[in-house]
């Protein structure tokens, strides 16, 4: 798979999950993608937190279920119903959960770039995720993203002191299905539009010409 299909064919999943075991070599390589995420400063301020006991994914599902509740109260009519046929989470389903934190003291307090821009140290812990997203893509795993909690209840689940960020809850399984198009469109709830409507020249709401713009419309990957 070259770098672009994974990009086009990566999904986040919460449905599919296949009883099927993901063999260690492969975790291992999906968070040695991770690790090969650029981090500000080389600070690599993540962790990853390999979550196989299910009492404790019952706990997180538990708090999941909660907030999608409220969620679902706080919808109008027409949005309810198109909420409920949504799946928001594999936890108990899939192979293995993967907590990932981000350390802002990480390697000291002389971190080349982060001095202006704290989130940095965020970001770069982003970058490991969407490196693991694809790199599971390409081993047949498919990845869906929680975030359906207050975050401080799912670090105390998790002894995570207080000073490190929960950055990200992954659900990490093999597959039975692997659909083209995110399921949020599929169940008609949004839709990706297109990219010409994000672009800007130079300043802010300044359009690109229409030559580029037309380029940008016939751009495949
Ligand atoms: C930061 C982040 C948090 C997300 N949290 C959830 C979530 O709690 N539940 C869920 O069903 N999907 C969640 N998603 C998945 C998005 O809905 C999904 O990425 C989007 O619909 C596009 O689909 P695709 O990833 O398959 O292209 C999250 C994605 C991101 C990037």
């Amino acid at each position: 798979m070259d770098v672009y299909d994974a990009i086009k064919k990566r999904r986040d999943v919460r449905s599919w999950f296949s009883d099927e075991k993901i063999p260690d070599e492969i975790i291992s390589k999906i968070l040695l993608a991770g690790h090969y995420a650029p981090s500000v400063g080389l600070s690599e301020p993540w962790n990853f937190i390999m979550i196989k006991d299910i009492n404790i994914r019952k706990k997180v599902r538990d708090l999941v279920n909660k907030k999608r509740c409220e969620f679902y109260n706080s919808l109008p009519e027409d949005k309810k119903e198109k909420f409920e046929k949504i799946k928001i989470e594999g936890i108990l389903e899939s192979y293995v959960n993967i907590a990932v934190t981000c350390d802002f003291n990480r390697k000291g307090p002389d971190i080349l770039g982060r001095a202006f821009i704290r989130a940095t140290s965020e970001y770069s812990t982003v970058l490991a995720i969407e490196n693991m997203w694809l790199a599971a893509r390409s081993e047949n795993i498919g990845i869906g993203w929680i975030s359906f909690f207050n975050p401080e209840d799912v670090k105390k689940i998790l002894n995570i002191p207080d000073e490190i960020k929960l950055v990200a809850y992954l659900t990490l399984g093999k597959l039975t299905e692997y659909h083209d198009k995110p399921e949020l469109e599929e169940k008609q709830w949004e839709k990706r539009h297109n990219l010409s409507e994000y672009i800007f020249m130079d300043k802010w709401n300044n359009k690109p010409d229409d030559n580029f713009i037309n380029i940008i419309k016939n751009s495949r990957i």
